[in-house]
């Protein structure tokens, strides 16, 4: 029998979607766990501080030599996070900017990137402005559109960078058919799916032939906004041993309390991930039927573009929507001013609900004119739906919304 979300008979939001990976919680809790490797027996992974370990003759280790290329803690994190997204490897990085920045660090001058057009404002700045004066060259493409990225494939093209859900839009780009693409087009190609907003618990890009799944862990993965990391994970041997080389000689790694923070925070990641879901539909619900509100974007709702693909792809949605609220700039600074649960806040993926104005906040760094194609206009606001009771999220939204706009036209 497949599996089933524990959620679906209550609230019946994940009717239609892939079913959740097989033992996903019992791996997020055992796999790289295990008291055996410590000689105290410690159940939960110790952190392991040292920044050098004895060598019991030169060049003769126990494992470890130096923090930066190894370190215990970080290897227990690494190992449960392969695990959940169905990888032979992974490796940790300072941050999700550090991820990309290393991934990018395997091509040469010359060589060719192309992004997916809607990306974190972080990911798109990086691209533009300092791989392209590193020699790269970048081209954007809207990767939902197959005909457009293959278009984009250039002879010197090394790195297909897909996000999706994108970051702010919630463009959700079919994984499997991009990856088929680019691999027909050069085998060699490396397509690194960005899956911060779906976590492991709903997407896994290498099952559906990306090379890479990397995450900004700063989000889902930690869930507890209290930590800066980067995660890349990976079956192929080639790259995880061009990836561990780099993330030893750039040296961009984590901390290992941070590691021990982000390995505990993967124990709950299954549960926290199903509130999300449930939660965010509710909103999406919710402001759907607000007069006061012009367009809701959330890939669990039908009207969303993408909702099939969603659906085929992935086992639910994490807790982030878009939304134009009706009018102009001062009704969506209105809103965010007047939220009380919500916190006005960069950031995503944590227990508590953040909201944002992408266009002022988030994606500033991304030129206006792109901007404007994109649709980050100024009545446009994210929400990442913390793990709150739903009526109360609710509420805090219904009061904005009537602060911000007194007199709205009813819904047809
Ligand atoms: C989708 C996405 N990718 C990458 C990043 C960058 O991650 P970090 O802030 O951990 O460097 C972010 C940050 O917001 C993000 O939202």
């Amino acid at each position: 029998m497949e599996p089933k979300h524990k959620l679906d008979e209550q609230s019946g939001v994940f009717a239609g979607f892939a079913p959740p990976f097989k033992s996903f919680a019992t791996e997020a809790i055992h796999v790289g766990q295990e008291p055996e490797q410590w000689t105290s027996r410690a159940v939960v992974p110790p952190i392991s501080l040292s920044t050098t370990f004895k060598q019991c003759e030169p060049g003769k280790t126990a494992g470890y030599e130096y923090s930066r290329s190894g370190n215990p803690t970080r290897d227990c994190l690494e190992k449960a996070v392969a695990a959940l997204d169905g990888a032979k490897y992974c490796i940790a990085l300072a941050s999700g900017l550090a991820a990309t920045v290393t991934i990018t660090h395997m091509l040469k001058t010359g060589d060719g990137i192309v992004c997916m057009d809607d990306v974190y404002g972080g990911t798109n700045r990086y691209f533009q402005r300092v791989a392209c004066e590193l020699g790269l060259e970048v081209s954007f493409a809207d990767c939902t559109k197959t005909e457009l990225l293959k278009a984009a494939l250039k002879a010197n093209t090394k790195l297909v960078w897909i996000e999706t859900p994108t970051n702010p839009m919630m463009k959700v780009v079919d994984i499997k058919a991009c990856s088929d693409l680019v691999h027909k087009h050069n085998k060699d190609i490396v397509v690194v799916v960005d899956n911060t907003f779906m976590s492991a618990y709903f997407q896994r890009p290498l099952a559906l032939g990306a090379d890479v799944c990397m995450y900004s862990a700063t989000k889902y993965m930690n869930g507890h906004s209290d930590v800066v990391m980067g995660l890349a994970s990976m079956n192929r041997n080639d790259l995880y041993e061009r990836l561990k080389f780099l993330q030893n000689a750039l040296g961009a790694i984590p901390s290992p309390f941070d590691c021990f923070l982000c390995n505990r925070g993967l124990k709950t990641l299954h549960l926290r991930m199903e509130q999300h879901f449930k939660n965010a539909m509710a909103v999406a619900k919710f402001l759907e039927a607000n007069p006061r509100v012009e367009r809701v974007i959330f890939p669990g709702l039908r009207s969303h573009p993408q909702h099939e693909v969603m659906k085929r792809q992935c086992s639910g949605c994490p807790g982030m929507i878009t939304f134009y609220i009706k009018g102009k700039l001062e009704h969506a600074t209105t809103f965010l001013k007047n939220l009380k649960l919500f916190a006005i806040a960069e950031s995503l993926g944590g227990y508590e609900s953040l909201a944002e104005h992408p266009a002022i906040m988030t994606h500033a760094s991304v030129p206006e004119k792109e901007r404007n194609v994109l649709g980050i206009s100024d009545t446009l606001i994210r929400l990442s739906v913390g793990l709150e009771d739903e009526a109360d999220i609710i509420k805090d939204l219904e009061q904005a919304l009537a602060a911000a706009l007194s007199c709205p036209q009813r819904k047809p």
